[in-house]
């Protein structure tokens, strides 16, 4: 019993003195998110007391920076005069004098922390306001109440970071927007873009229109995914609507939360295509006149110019931002070909193609919006057909549009899918939430760089700066929402406003794992980065065997926009990752016929190849796979037929081996993989495999 109870009291001596030393590490500037620029260590710890830390402004500033302190996880309050504040902070033109920091100045911030007093000084009150954002971090919401002393300077990179809400596909409610600038603002994120109108559903109320919030913001279907399958839409009042909008005070509301954590909210209202919700409301604005035929606006009809142009003002009277984004992205333009107001306007002013009529409508958007001392932001395909002349174009199919607006002398916003796409499945899909599709960890996010190599100093300072995109068709829930959007909005903001020499990606993710923590401690929902799966294990390593290094022929040749490594592919020992876009997995829009030639006559047991499936993209597993072999190449005798076992209907994502064991001899290896019936399937593969 005596042993026992020693025993006892030496674990909770032990325990006691661990919760101490846990408790006693001081929050430390080496685990802030984005990482700043410059971190210089000092000697010594500050301790802020539990409750009312006292803080005092010196300079110009606002009363939302001090409400902000206030209600902020610090637990400040004001002090009577600046030598009793333990944080001190100090605004003006000249408190960066001399500092060194390289940057986009008006957010810069200086933060000293001495074991007497912490020092903020910034020339603007967006500067103080980030150097509290770092604070914030370093006390892990104010839990932590000692802080290891240091001196940082610090500015951003890029001027715009920006993540992105869809809140048409799904409709998500102010609080929740309010709630994600407070996590913006924690990492330095100062850009939030609002995709306010898309074919799901209309989502801000314009006086002028009012079927657009009667009707065209409603639907029957609380999922997208049940909706896409039946696109109609209902009226407010109907008992099986759902989804809404935000009414202008709403917007007041959002903005007056944007501006006190200094954040622009960009609005984007779509044209001309993704406007379906617009048809139905207005019929009129199409080319066909009807609803539910057209999903693009007529840019013949002169109407079509009114109603952007009403539409436009009430959003620029709303929205104190420089920029409005006016979408611009994947038009079919179908209707434009044979409408005879479409032709008219082709006629009149010179327009050689449909990409004219659409650049037309750009232009003639983008000189209103301009005449009322604003600039437009488009998507990348505002380049089709002309570029209008000021305006900054956003780079998402890829850095290359982005490339060609900085070359020719435009503002851009880089977004590239392959890397700042959150919709994208950020681990393996087995353990994902349903998605779109695509595969895009965080280190995918991490990795990327928007200054490409052989850009002049010139070009690269119209770079504005970069964003992450997510895009809500399968995101149904808010809580969802987040999980996708942390931690990757945390290495956009790191590539945003860190110098690029000081990334890291080993120092990043342990950086995020903690800031995972706190965020979650706050109430957000987070990936869980700590059981991250990571990609396809065949695709980390080389696959060896027999055809390895083989010359492949093809009598149905693999697609031009999926030939991952080309020719060779097929035999090149790299297996394919989560995504078919990964530019390992070979893609056939028919069926594939292949023929691997092994050199010589050698004994053959297997032959077999991995098909991927992702029904929501057309990617489908093969009907069949029949596999031929031969001596010399003319004559090729049936070996066998390996059949669809499992229905490519199936709404996840999954890999199917088809493969034959055999004995015989052989030099050519030829399989003839046939693809799924349904209209428009496709055939991805990454290895034909012999042994
Ligand atoms: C886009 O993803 N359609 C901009
Ligand atoms: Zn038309």
């Amino acid at each position: 019993m005596k042993i026992i109870l020693t025993c006892i009291a030496a674990v909770c001596v032990l325990a006691s003195a661990a919760e101490k030393s846990v408790a006693a590490i001081p929050g430390s500037p080496e685990q802030i998110i984005p990482v700043p620029m410059r971190i210089e260590m000092k000697e010594g710890v500050f301790s802020l007391p539990e409750a009312d830390a006292p803080y005092y402004i010196k300079g110009e500033t606002k009363d939302a920076l001090a409400d902000y302190m206030e209600q902020s996880g610090l637990e400040l309050s004001p002090a009577g005069k600046a030598s009793e504040a333990d944080i001190l902070i100090s605004i003006g033109p000249k408190e960066l004098k001399g500092a060194a920091i390289q940057g986009h100045a008006d957010e810069a911030y200086l933060l000293e922390i001495a074991p007497r007093q912490i020092k903020v000084k910034a020339g603007t009150e967006t500067g103080a306001f980030y150097a509290v954002q770092t604070l914030l971090q370093m006390t892990g919401n104010g839990q932590t109440r000692q802080l290891q002393c240091c001196r940082i300077s610090d500015a951003p990179r890029f001027g715009y970071r920006g993540l992105h809400f869809d809140v048409s596909r799904h409709f998500r409610s102010k609080e929740f927007l309010m709630k994600q600038m407070d996590a913006m603002a924690l990492v330095k994120l100062n850009r939030m873009h609002l995709h306010l109108t898309d074919g799901a559903g209309w989502r801000i109320e314009i006086e002028k229109y009012p079927r657009l919030t009667e009707f065209a913001a409603w639907r029957p279907y609380e999922k997208w995914t049940d909706w896409a399958a039946d696109p109609v839409y209902c009226e407010y009042d109907d008992p099986d609507a759902s989804g809404g909008y935000y009414t202008k005070d709403d917007i007041r509301k959002i903005l007056e939360y944007a501006r006190s954590r200094h954040i622009e909210v960009i609005p984007e209202i779509e044209m001309p295509g993704h406007s379906e919700e617009v048809m139905a409301a207005y019929p009129e604005l199409s080319c066909s006149g009807e609803p539910y035929r057209n999903s693009d606006f007529c840019p013949g009809k002169e109407e079509t110019f009114t109603f952007l142009e009403n539409v436009l003002t009430e959003v620029m009277e709303l929205f104190p931002s420089e920029y409005v984004h006016i979408g611009g992205d994947e038009a079919s333009k179908s209707g434009w070909k044979t409408c005879p107001d479409c032709k008219r306007r082709m006629q009149e002013e010179g327009l050689e193609d449909v990409d004219e009529l659409q650049s037309y409508l750009i232009h003639r958007i983008e000189e209103f919006v301009n005449s009322k001392g604003k600039k437009i932001i488009g998507w990348d395909e505002i380049l089709q057909g002309g570029l209008a002349p000021n305006a900054t174009v956003m780079s998402w199919r890829g850095p290359e549009g982005g490339i060609k607006a900085l070359k020719s002398g435009h503002d851009v916003i880089m977004t590239p899918s392959e890397f700042c796409y959150l919709d994208y499945t950020q681990d393996a899909p087995f353990k994902e939430p349903e998605s779109i599709g695509g595969y895009v960890p965080l280190a995918k996010t991490y990795s990327y760089e928007p200054a490409e190599k052989g850009l002049t100093e010139e070009e690269i300072s119209h770079l504005l700066g970069v964003q992450c995109n997510l895009w809500s068709e399968y995101i149904t829930q808010d809580s969802h929402a987040e999980y996708m959007y942390y931690p990757r909005a945390f290495a956009i903001a790191e590539t945003g406003w860190s110098p690029a020499e000081k990334k890291d990606y080993a120092g990043f993710r342990e950086r995020a794992l903690a800031l995972c923590d706190m965020l979650q401690e706050m109430g957000y929902r987070t990936f869980d980065l700590k059981t991250e799966y990571g990609d396809r294990k065949e695709s980390l390593r080389p696959l060896e065997h027999l055809a390895k290094g083989c010359k492949v022929t093809y009598d149905i040749r693999y697609t031009d926009q999926y030939p991952a490594g080309g020719d060779s592919a097929l035999t090149d020992g790299i297996c394919g990752g989560w995504t078919y876009g990964d530019r390992k997995w070979q893609g056939f829009f028919s069926d594939a016929d292949v023929t691997v030639d092994l050199g010589s006559v050698q004994p053959v047991h297997y032959v077999g190849a991995t098909f991927m499936n992702v029904a929501g993209a057309w990617v489908h597993i093969p009907r069949k796979m029949e596999v031929y072999v031969s001596e010399d190449g003319v004559d090729f005798s049936h070996v066998g037929t390996v059949y669809q076992d499992i229905s490519e209907k199936h709404n996840f994502i999954f890999f199917k081996q088809y493969s034959v064991i055999c004995d015989l001899k052989a030099r050519y290896v030829r399989i003839h993989a046939q693809r799924a019936a349904r209209p428009g399937a496709c055939l991805f593969l990454d290895e034909l495999v012999v042994n």
